[in-house]
Order: structure tokens, then C-alpha cells, then sequence
């Protein structure tokens, strides 16, 4: 219990250091905003990439199989992301409010760091009363680009994602949604910001979840080394990167084949930046990589799981769905020489008659691949203020 409670103080994020919190219940902190609100629906995306609500399309899904007519799969809209300042700033100060979950203890920005692309550097986190995740916590950075979110690749909006969080009895111990409004009912001032936002006061949950998927949303990335590279010909990065971004993008390697385009995510959704690549194995962004030989969690299925964006890498450690690896280098060093043979083991690590495929890279093309992926970094995205905690004082 001790070791937990020290674990809870060390996190980053938390808005009343543990020692605080017995004194701040009479006396609360409240958010400090500014009178005009930050330029949330001026979104940063990387060249090429769109926001889901504005391609406005999905791969329809029954039962977890897509639908297909006359060997077509059958598209659907999803929900319109248009991001209005004072909405994302009424999410901004529901993400880092502990008053979200049931004992005041847990905000979503406990577990996700701005300072660590939201990521909280822990292999599993702590939710409500000292439990513990089963997975490792996501960074996120350009989450409107993509189509899938969870490890699993559960949710396909923003929209649906952001009450499972805050009713999820581990994660925050809300599940009952109408103590939630009460309780933000009460709290003066949540007020002025709901009328801000939506013209009234009224707190429900589709407006709870609404302002935290436009702020989620807002959270967007173009300002990192590699896309200046985009502008120059790669002339601002070092040898070493460029030979890694050649060998990221290279038959052999295949990186690109999945973590695709330049939000380096899944290639089969509305973030597909070259128009939808629906071939096979990767529908819903998900597939197996061959981590283990039997999975304890399956993922989607079989050991699929989210094809991660790689923005922001190296501030998100440690990696996999598990935490497992505790370094670049050690990711790929898996790719490179780690790889099980599972029998749903993606393709692209078979030599056709289902054998596992290693890599087996260089020393200098390992080197190479790990400095490239540091060139992913936005350090101007993880000190901007609009994402910041406006509990700090
Ligand atoms: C106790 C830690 C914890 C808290 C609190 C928490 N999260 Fe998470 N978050 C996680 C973990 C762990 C995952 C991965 C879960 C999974 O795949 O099943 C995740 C996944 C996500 C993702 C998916 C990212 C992606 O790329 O697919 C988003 C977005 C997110 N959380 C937003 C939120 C929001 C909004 C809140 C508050 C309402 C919140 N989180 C609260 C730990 C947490
Ligand atoms: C067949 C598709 C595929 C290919 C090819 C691929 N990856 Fe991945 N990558 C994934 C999936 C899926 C995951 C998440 C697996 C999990 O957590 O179980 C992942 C995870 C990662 C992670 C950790 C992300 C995180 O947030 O924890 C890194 C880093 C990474 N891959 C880099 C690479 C590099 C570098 C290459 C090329 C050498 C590569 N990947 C090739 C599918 C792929």
C-alpha cells in the first residue's frame, strides 16, 4: 500500500501531490484560464494527413468484421470533429481534474504527461484506489488522424473514447455517470465554462464527452525535426538520421508498410494519407508482431493490437501494449532478431511459407533506425501552454 501511495505521488500529472490532498478538500484549487481562449481549432496535423471528421469516412464494422458488398468494403461516416476554442478549453480542464473520478484522486492527465506526449512512463499505471491498468498508457499526439484508439483498436472516434476512461471502474472508478454530473453540477466553476462552450449551463454526458474528444482532438503535431526535414530535403537532419529514414522506408525493413504516411500510423482509415490501402491485414490498424509465442492478452484478437503512432517516440517509453521494452533500442533489436513465430504472425515477418523473417539489421542500420525515430519528436508540442494543466499555479 505504502509503495502504491509512493508510486501515485511520484506521477507527474497528478494535480494534488498526495501530501496536498487532505487540506485542499475545504479550500479548492481552480483552473486558471485565459480570457481569450488558446486557438484549439488552429490544428498542426503533418503534411498529408487529414482529420477524420474531415474525410468523413470508416470502414463499417458488424461484429467485429467489416462489412463488404460485391467484395467492397462499405464505408460509413464518423462523427465531425470541429474543434470550437471554448469547448476544448471546457475538455482541457475536465483532463486534468481529479474531480472526474469518484474519490478526487485521478484526473485523465495523471496518466497521460504533456511533458511526455501524454504518455506517463510507467509500464502500467495507477487508476482509482491503487489499481493497477493492464496496459501500458498511450502518448497521444494527432489522435484526430487516426481511425483506431485503444491497444485494441476498440474505439474508432475520439467521441466514443472519451467517457470509457472516466467510467472505467479501474482507470477512474466512475462508473455512475449521473454522480459525475452532480458533482460537476456543483462546482462553481464549472458554470461559466459549460455556458461558454455550449450557450447553457447544463452539464450531461454528451457534452462532457464532446469537450474532452476537442480537446484530445486539438492535440496535434507538425513541428518536429522530421517535418522540418519535409520542407528541405532531410538537409537539417545528421547522416545517421537520414540513413535511418531511408532504412525505415525501405523494402527490407517494411516500417513504413504499417506505421505508414507521416503521422507514421496505421495506413487503413480516414488517416490514410494515400487514400486507403485496405489490403488484408491491416483493417482496423491492428496486427500481431510476434511479441510471444502465446498471448495473455489477446488484444483485438490472436495478439493484434494497435498499430502505434510513432510521433513522439522517444518521450513515450516504455513500448508495447505490456510496457514491455524499456528502449528504442530494444524495440528494434525485436524487429531485428526477436520476432516469434505465432501463428498469426503478420505476413510481413513470414518468408511466405509462414517461417518467421528476421530483420537481422547492422549494428549501423540499428543505430540508424533508433536516431531516426528521435527526429519524431515536437518539443514545442509538449511545452505549448493550451495543453497544459491549468490547475498549476
Ligand atoms: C489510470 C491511468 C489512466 C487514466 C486516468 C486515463 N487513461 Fe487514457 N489510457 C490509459 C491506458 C492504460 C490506455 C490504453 C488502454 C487500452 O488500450 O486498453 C489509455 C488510452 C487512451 C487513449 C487512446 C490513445 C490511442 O492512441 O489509441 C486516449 C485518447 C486516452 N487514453 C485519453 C484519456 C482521457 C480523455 C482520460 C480521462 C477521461 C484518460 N485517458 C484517463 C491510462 C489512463
Ligand atoms: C506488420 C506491421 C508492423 C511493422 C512492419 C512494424 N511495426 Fe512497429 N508496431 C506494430 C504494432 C502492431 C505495434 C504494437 C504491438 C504491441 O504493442 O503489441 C508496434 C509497435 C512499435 C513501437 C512501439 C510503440 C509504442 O508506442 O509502444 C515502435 C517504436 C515500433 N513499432 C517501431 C517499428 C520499427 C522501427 C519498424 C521497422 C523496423 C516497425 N515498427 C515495423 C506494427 C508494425
Amino acid at each position: 500500500m505504502i509503495r502504491l501511495i509512493s508510486i501515485i505521488c511520484l506521477m507527474v500529472g497528478l494535480l494534488y501531490s498526495c501530501a496536498d490532498n487532505a487540506t485542499v478538500s475545504g479550500d479548492e484549487l481552480k483552473p486558471i484560464l485565459p480570457a481569450v481562449p488558446f486557438a484549439y481549432d488552429g490544428l498542426r496535423l503533418p503534411k498529408g494527413t487529414n482529420p477524420a471528421g474531415v474525410t468523413n469516412r470508416n470502414i463499417k464494422f458488424i461484429n467485429g468484421q467489416p462489412v463488404m458488398i460485391n467484395g467492397q468494403f462499405v464505408f460509413e461516416p464518423v462523427g465531425n470533429v470541429t474543434i470550437k476554442p471554448w469547448v476544448a478549453t471546457l475538455g482541457r480542464v475536465l483532463f486534468y481534474d481529479t474531480k472526474l473520478s469518484l474519490n478526487n484522486t485521478i484526473a485523465c492527465g495523471s496518466c497521460h504527461h504533456q511533458e511526455k506526449a501524454f504518455a506517463d512512463g510507467l509500464q502500467f499505471s495507477t487508476g482509482f484506489e491503487g489499481r493497477i491498468t493492464g496496459r501500458n498508457s498511450m502518448g497521444i499526439t494527432n489522435p484526430i488522424v487516426q481511425n483506431n484508439l485503444f491497444w485494441d483498436s476498440r474505439s474508432k472516434t475520439l467521441h466514443d473514447l472519451s467517457l470509457q476512461p472516466v467510467q472505467n471502474h479501474i482507470e477512474m472508478g466512475m462508473e455512475n455517470i449521473s454522480r459525475l454530473i452532480e458533482k460537476l453540477e456543483n462546482t462553481a466553476y464549472y458554470k461559466p465554462l459549460f455556458n461558454k462552450a455550449f450557450g447553457t449551463e447544463q452539464v450531461t454526458p454528451e457534452r462532457i464527452s464532446t469537450a474532452l474528444s476537442q480537446f484530445v482532438g486539438s492535440i496535434t503535431s507538425n513541428r518536429s525535426r522530421f517535418d522540418q526535414g519535409l520542407n528541405n530535403n532531410f538537409a537539417n537532419l545528421t547522416e545517421l538520421e537520414r540513413l535511418g529514414n531511408d532504412i525505415f522506408h525501405s523494402d527490407r525493413a517494411k516500417c513504413s508498410t504499417c506505421h505508414g504516411g507521416n503521422n507514421f500510423s496505421a495506413l487503413d482509415g480516414p488517416g490514410d494519407p494515400y487514400g486507403g490501402d485496405f489490403s488484408g491485414q491491416d483493417l482496423r490498424g491492428a496486427t500481431n508482431i510476434g511479441l510471444d509465442l502465446e498471448y495473455k492478452d489477446k488484444g483485438l484478437n490472436n495478439g493484434k493490437f494497435k498499430i502505434p503512432s510513432l510521433r513522439n517516440i522517444d518521450l513515450t517509453k516504455p513500448y508495447m501494449h505490456d510496457g514491455r521494452f524499456k528502449t528504442l533500442e530494444e524495440v528494434v533489436e525485436h524487429y531485428s532478431s526477436g520476432i516469434k513465430q505465432h501463428r498469426d504472425l503478420d505476413s510481413k515477418f513470414t518468408d511466405g511459407k509462414g517461417n518467421v523473417k528476421q530483420l537481422n539489421l547492422t549494428h549501423l542500420e540499428k543505430k540508424a533506425l533508433v536516431a531516426f525515430l528521435k527526429t519524431l519528436t515536437d518539443s514545442e508540442m509538449i511545452s505549448d501552454p493550451k495543453w497544459s494543466n491549468p490547475f498549476k499555479q
